[in-house]
């Protein structure tokens, strides 16, 4: 399964993609570098989207066909505004199931 993580260059969701990988899904990250570290994520076999939740055009992109977890703070159920795209499930600071 292909699942976006905002966020993911920072540390929940950094955790969150190498369980992904662990369980064989395919994580796409999806960050704005804002907080989050390069070298966080340098050593990942991942796709990395550089990009930010407040550019709704890069998110309904990135959200094409995935399922979504969110590891930022701050930006409320962004399924709402998603709601045209595949989102499946979108939980906020979330690990795990
Ligand atoms: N770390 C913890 O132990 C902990 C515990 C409970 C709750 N939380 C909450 O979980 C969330 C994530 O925590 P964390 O420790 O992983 O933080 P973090 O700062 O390490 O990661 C947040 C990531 O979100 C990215 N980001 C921020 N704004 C963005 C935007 N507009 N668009 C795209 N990406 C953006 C940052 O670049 C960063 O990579 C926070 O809301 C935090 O308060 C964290």
């Amino acid at each position: 399964m292909r699942v976006l993580v905002t966020g993911g260059a920072g540390f929940i969701g950094t955790n969150l993609v190498r369980r992904l990988l662990s369980e064989g899904q395919e994580p796409v990250i999806f960050d704005d570098f804002s907080s989050g570290l390069g070298s966080n994520v340098n050593d990942l076999d991942v796709r990395v989207i550089r990009g930010s939740l407040v550019d709704l055009e890069a998110v309904v992109g990135a959200a094409q066909g995935v399922v979504m977890r969110s590891c930022t703070s701050g930006h409320g159920d962004l399924s709402r505004v998603l709601s045209p795209t595949p989102l499946l499930h979108m939980k906020s600071t979330q690990l795990g199931r």
